[in-house]
Parts: structure tokens; C-alpha cells; sequence
């Protein structure tokens, strides 16, 4: 029996915090449409109470999204979660995340209080929330760098308040992967009630762990995984979620999965890029635009005879275009061939030699030979043969 993952889409919430990523509330709609159709499990739609705009979009969602749970962030405070109820209450399924920092530089700095202190504020913040709706998801911010026991305390203390969701965020993407998970089993082995609520990943980027820290959370208890489409978010961002779907669908398939349909993983990246003017880099994982691109000579003759060679994941499995055969000046016989063949040219071994040099040449020129440049060289060389 395989245990089910969910997915807890924080695109619209994390991701829209970056700078210059904001978004209106139909713009935010169309995205929470499209994320309900690739098949997450939680959308996390805003922060109400932080501005009009904002509860606008919580709200427009809340109406138009049917199936899949339309969350809205809060801090432990008392107007915070009034303002995200409403927000929230024409929502099919609704949820209330509410939090508080439970590090020692959390408590110390931001709320210049005691661990007595913030306990209370936790419970009192879950108990309000409840007498609103029934799924309230507890938040212990900077989990990643809060002492094991007293994180297995106020998570104890908020599943009897009645939280049906812990999420455990590395905040500052401060652990290794055998630490977060090993806090991850921790809980899993101490919080009182633990049966009674889901344990949730929260990994963000700035050491570039948050991927490899939510799969270690997966394997030591967590179900639930937050994250945002190209992994945008605060700083260095989150983990992204095309990046754990395919890890679950490709090494982990055996004892999980997700509801995620994979082939939509390209149009979302493109969508949330496109909407956010954010561009994706080129060679991250699954989504860039390098990511089944092929270059150098030895990998485009291994892939030229077998995909299987240099690629684990099928394009089409992730909606990206087929595998591409770069022409560069580090590119070998087999590519050119190859791509003469798909201009057009079917050459010889003696035509492809004479080609080859010339290529060669230009590409020490220019940085990549587009098929255009291709189709002028060959037929310059070959004026004979019609293309
Ligand atoms: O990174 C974080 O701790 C958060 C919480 C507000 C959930 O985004
Ligand atoms: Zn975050």
C-alpha cells in the first residue's frame, strides 16, 4: 500500500511575497485554476489581512476553486485569523494557516517574549482559528533552527487545541538533510497526538537544499509537502514542486505518490513565469529550457542512439518538447548529421566531413547554430541537393 504525498501549493502566497512577482487577484485566479487541474491538494492563496488586494484574491478563489483546500496565512493574532475567515468563507474547503516563530532568535528578537509566551499565543491562535473552521494548519516558523524538544512541545500543545496539520519550516534553509530529518522522525516519535494531525514540510533554498530537506522529511514521517511552481519564494525560494512530483513519480514510486499530472508541469512553469515576469533559469531541473537539451559531442551521440543514455525523465512526461540536439562547437559528427537530416539533408559520410569542417568553423564564431545558419551553410556547400 502506498502512502499518498500532499501537495501544498504555496505559489500564490511564498512565491508572490519575491519582488516585483505580484499579482492581481484575476491573475491569481487563472494560476489557482490551473494548479487545481495539475492536481494539488492545498492551494495556499494569500495572506489576507496584509492588504486589500490580497484578501480580494483569498476571496475570488475561495469562490471559484470546488475541489481542491483554499488556505489562507495569518499570523497568531486575533484579527489576522478574523480577516482570513472571511476571506475564506465562501470556500468549499477551507483552511486557516496560522503560526508563530519558535526559535530562540524568533522569540528573543521578533516577539522579545519567552517559550511560556509563545506557546500560549500558539495554542490561543489555534483555539480561535477552530471556531472558524475545522482544518487549521499550525506553522512553528524557523522550525529548522528550534530545539527538537521544545518544537515537539508547542507541536504537542496545538494538535490537543485541535491542529490537523503541522508544518515544520526551515525557514531560513539553514538544515542538512539527516537533520531535518531526524526532526521530522522526532516529532513523528513525540508529539502527543501525533495521529491526529499530518506533518508538513515548509524547505526553503539558501543553501540549495530545500528539495533534497522535504524528500528527507517525506522518508521520516512528513505527508505533506509545501511548495511553488519554479521554486520561486522568499530569497533563494522554495522547493519546487515539479522537482518533488518527479522524484516521487521516478525514485520513491514504489511507497508514494502524488495526484500531480506531470505532463502539465511545463505550461504551469511557463504560465506562473510568464504571469510573474520571472524568469526560469535555464538549467533547473525539470522546467529549464536545458533541461533535455544536449550539447557536447559524447552525450548527443549517446542520446542520438538512445534517450536512455543521458536522460532519466521522458520530455513528454513532463509536458517539455522533445529531447534537443544542440549545435555547438562542442557538438560532434552524429549531431550534425543528425540535424542536417531534420533540415533536410541527408548527407553523406564524405558530404558530412566537408560539412563538418565548415560547421565547425562557424560555431567557434557563433554561439549555436540554429537551423536556419544550418540550412544557409548546407546549402552554400551542396547547392545540388534540394532541401
Ligand atoms: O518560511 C516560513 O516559515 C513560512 C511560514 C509563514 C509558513 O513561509
Ligand atoms: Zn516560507
Amino acid at each position: 500500500m502506498k502512502d499518498k504525498i500532499q501537495i501544498f501549493d504555496t505559489t500564490l502566497r511564498d512565491g508572490e511575497q519575491v519582488p516585483g512577482c505580484k499579482l492581481n487577484a484575476s491573475q491569481k485566479l487563472i494560476i489557482a485554476k490551473e494548479l487545481e487541474n495539475l492536481g494539488v491538494d492545498i492551494i495556499e492563496a494569500g495572506f489576507p489581512v496584509s492588504s486589500p488586494g490580497d484578501f480580494e484574491s483569498v476571496e475570488l478563489i475561495s469562490k471559484n476553486i470546488k475541489e481542491t483546500i483554499v488556505c489562507g496565512l495569518t499570523r497568531s493574532v486575533e484579527k489576522d485569523i478574523r480577516v482570513a475567515a472571511e476571506a475564506l468563507k465562501h470556500a468549499v474547503r477551507p483552511r486557516i494557516h496560522t503560526g508563530i516563530g519558535t526559535s530562540e532568535t524568533h522569540i528573543k528578537y521578533k516577539f522579545n517574549s519567552t517559550r511560556e509566551g509563545v506557546l500560549e499565543r500558539a495554542v490561543n491562535a489555534v483555539k480561535y482559528a477552530k471556531s472558524f473552521v475545522h482544518d487549521v494548519e499550525f506553522y512553528a516558523e524557523d522550525a529548522g533552527r528550534t530545539d527538537n524538544e521544545f518544537l515537539a512541545k508547542v507541536c504537542s500543545a496545538v494538535v490537543a487545541a485541535g491542529a490537523t496539520v503541522l508544518n515544520i519550516p526551515d525557514t531560513t534553509g539553514y538544515c542538512l538533510p539527516h537533520e531535518y530529518g531526524e526532526k521530522i522522525k522526532y516529532l513523528y516519535e513525540n508529539v502527543e497526538g501525533i495521529h491526529k494531525a499530518v506533518l508538513s514540510t515548509h524547505c526553503h533554498n539558501d543553501l540549495g537544499l530545500a528539495t533534497a530537506n522535504s524528500m528527507a522529511g517525506i522518508l521520516n514521517g512528513a505527508r505533506q509537502v509545501e511548495v511553488t511552481i519554479n521554486g520561486i519564494g522568499e530569497r533563494a525560494g522554495n522547493t519546487a514542486l515539479e522537482e518533488v512530483a518527479m522524484i516521487v513519480q521516478h525514485r520513491m514510486g514504489d511507497r508514494f505518490y502524488t495526484d500531480i499530472q506531470s505532463k502539465e508541469l511545463n505550461r504551469l512553469s511557463k504560465l506562473v513565469s510568464e504571469s510573474m515576469s520571472m524568469p526560469v533559469q535555464a538549467n533547473k531541473a525539470i522546467v529549464g529550457v536545458n533541461a533535455f537539451a544536449h550539447s557536447s559531442g559524447i552525450h548527443q551521440d549517446g542520446v542520438i542512439k538512445n534517450t536512455l543514455t543521458y536522460e532519466i525523465i521522458d520530455p513528454a512526461s513532463v509536458g517539455a518538447e522533445k529531447s534537443l540536439i544542440l549545435l555547438t562547437a562542442r557538438s560532434g559528427r552524429a549531431a550534425l548529421a543528425f540535424r542536417a537530416k531534420e533540415v533536410g539533408y541527408n548527407l553523406y559520410k564524405d558530404q558530412l566531413d566537408i560539412a563538418y569542417e565548415k560547421f565547425i568553423d562557424l560555431a567557434d564564431r557563433k554561439k549555436e547554430i540554429n537551423d536556419e545558419d544550418l540550412g544557409t551553410l548546407l546549402k552554400g556547400l551542396f547547392p545540388a541537393m534540394i532541401a
